[in-house]
């Protein structure tokens, strides 16, 4: 299966960088694809609404940023994983504003995800949560697993080798 994970860390090395590369390496072993897209450090605007892409745009966004780049991964894609540091109760900025963009294309080919999540603290994920598990209503999508991290030592083994099984375990159908 081709899985794009998009990182919403600006950290090269961070926490939720560490945390992906792990699950790569167990999704990989699995035989699966997977390229990670380091949107945290890629330019995206926010969507415009000028409602271009439902016109004469036919599916096309009109702002020529990074985000032109991501859309053909994303259409190609057969799982979404959404990776972010916590940055205010919310997405990374970056990754909030890829994925009002989603917007252009519409419903995307893939129909499974899943959440990593890296914060300082614990109990600070109910409203990305939220608009995780809505997005996938919307898109009539399969929640393949939430995992969160918190604290000052994330980059354990121990955590590491959880996200290795967790890339491990996904599955095509
Ligand atoms: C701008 C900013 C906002 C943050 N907001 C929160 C927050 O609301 N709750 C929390 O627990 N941690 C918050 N943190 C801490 C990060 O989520 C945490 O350090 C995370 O592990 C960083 O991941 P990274 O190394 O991938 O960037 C914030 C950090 C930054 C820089």
């Amino acid at each position: 299966m081709k899985i794009l994970i998009l990182n919403g860390s600006a950290r090269r090395g961070g926490n939720t960088s560490a945390l992906v590369e792990a699950f790569r390496e167990g999704a990989e072993s699995a035989g699966h694809v997977v390229e990670i897209a380091n949107v945290g450090c890629m330019k995206i605007n926010g969507c415009l609404g000028c409602e271009y892409c439902h016109g004469k745009g036919e599916g096309k966004c009109i702002q020529a940023d990074d985000m032109q780049g991501l859309y053909p991964k994303l259409s190609s894609a057969e799982m979404v994983v959404i990776a972010s540091p916590v940055h205010y109760w919310s997405f990374s900025g970056q990754l909030q504003s890829c994925i009002t963009r989603w917007y252009a294309p519409g419903q995307p080919s893939a129909k499974k995800y899943a959440l990593i999540l890296s914060s300082g603290s614990e109990g600070v994920y109910d409203a990305i949560i939220s608009q995780y598990k809505s997005i996938l209503e919307y898109f009539g999508a399969e929640d393949c697993g939430i995992k969160t991290f918190a604290g000052e030592d994330q980059k354990n083994a121990t955590n590491l080798d959880a996200m290795r099984a967790f890339g491990k375990s996904m599955r095509n159908a």
